[in-house]
C-alpha cells in the first residue's frame, strides 16, 4: 500500500485530501499542530517537532509528501501602516522555512520510495499576476514556489518528483465561506495532479484543475 504524509489536516484542504487519498488506497499520515487521536502532532515551523514526526516514522518509506500546512495572517492588512516585522516572521516560519524542514527530514522516507513531493503554494505565488496587497502571504508562496522548482532538480537524481500547486480558491477557514469550490473539490483535483506527477513534469506548477499556472 502507498504511503501519504499530509501536513496540517485538521481541517480545510488538508483534512479533505487526507480523506481523498485514503479512498484512492493510500495509508495517509496526516498531522495537526495540537495533535488528536486521529491525527500526529506536528509545528512545522519548530525542527525538534519535525525531527520527532521523522524519528516516528523512520521505517516507512514515503510515496507522497505534502507539504499543505499554511498561514495567511496578513490579509487585509494596510501598506502603510500594517505588515508588522513578527507577522513576518510568523508567516515566513510556516510557509517557507516549514516546508524546507518538513521535505529535509523526509528525504530517507522518500528516497527509500522514490516518492513524490507536492507544495501546495498559491496563485499568489504568481511575480505574472500581481495584483498588489497581501505582501507576506504572496511572498511566502513565491517562496515556497521557489523551493520546489529548485527540489526538483536537486531531487532529479534520486528519482523524487516535485510538483507546486494553486489549490483554488477554496472554502475553507482561510479561503471563507464565499470562496469558488470545495475543499473536497479542490482535493480530488490535486489528487490527480499528484497521480500525474512524473520525473518528466518534476518541478511543474499548476492549477489544482490541470493548467500550467504563470510563474
Ligand atoms: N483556501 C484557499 O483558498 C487557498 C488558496 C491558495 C492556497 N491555499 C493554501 O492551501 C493550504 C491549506 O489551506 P486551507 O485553506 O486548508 O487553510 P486552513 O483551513 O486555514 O488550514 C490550515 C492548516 O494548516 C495547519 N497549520 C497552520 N500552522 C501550522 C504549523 N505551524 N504547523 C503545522 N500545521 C500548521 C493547520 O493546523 P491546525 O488546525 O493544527 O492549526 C491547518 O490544518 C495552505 O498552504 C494555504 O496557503 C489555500
Amino acid at each position: 500500500m502507498d504511503t501519504a504524509l499530509i501536513t496540517g489536516a485538521s481541517r480545510g484542504i488538508g483534512a479533505a485530501l487526507k480523506s481523498e487519498l485514503g479512498t484512492r488506497g493510500y495509508e495517509v499520515t496526516g498531522t495537526s499542530t495540537r495533535g488528536t487521536e486521529d491525527l500526529l502532532p506536528l509545528d512545522v515551523k519548530d525542527p525538534q517537532s519535525v525531527a520527532a514526526l521523522a524519528k516516528d516514522l523512520k521505517d516507512h518509506p514515503l510515496d507522497l509528501l505534502v507539504c499543505n500546512a499554511g498561514l495567511y495572517l496578513d490579509k487585509g492588512q494596510s501598506l502603510d501602516t500594517d505588515y508588522p516585522a513578527e507577522m513576518w516572521v510568523e508567516e515566513f516560519a510556516v510557509n517557507v522555512t516549514g516546508v524546507f524542514l518538513t521535505v529535509q527530514a523526509f528525504l530517507p522516507a522518500l528516497r527509500a520510495a522514490r516518492g513524490k513531493i507536492a507544495i501546495i503554494s498559491s496563485q499568489m505565488a504568481s511575480h505574472t499576476r500581481a495584483p498588489g496587497g497581501s505582501y507576506i502571504y504572496r511572498a511566502s508562496k513565491a517562496a515556497a514556489l521557489n523551493l520546489g522548482r529548485n527540489l526538483a532538480t536537486d531531487l532529479k537524481s534520486d528519482g523524487i518528483s516535485v510538483g507546486i500547486y494553486h489549490p483554488g480558491w477554496v472554502q475553507t477557514d482561510m479561503g471563507g465561506a464565499s470562496a469558488e469550490i470545495t475543499a473536497t473539490m479542490a482535493a480530488t483535483g490535486l489528487a490527480d495532479r499528484f497521480a500525474e506527477l512524473s520525473p518528466t513534469s518534476t518541478g511543474c506548477f499548476l492549477t489544482w484543475d490541470g493548467h500550467p499556472h504563470a510563474y
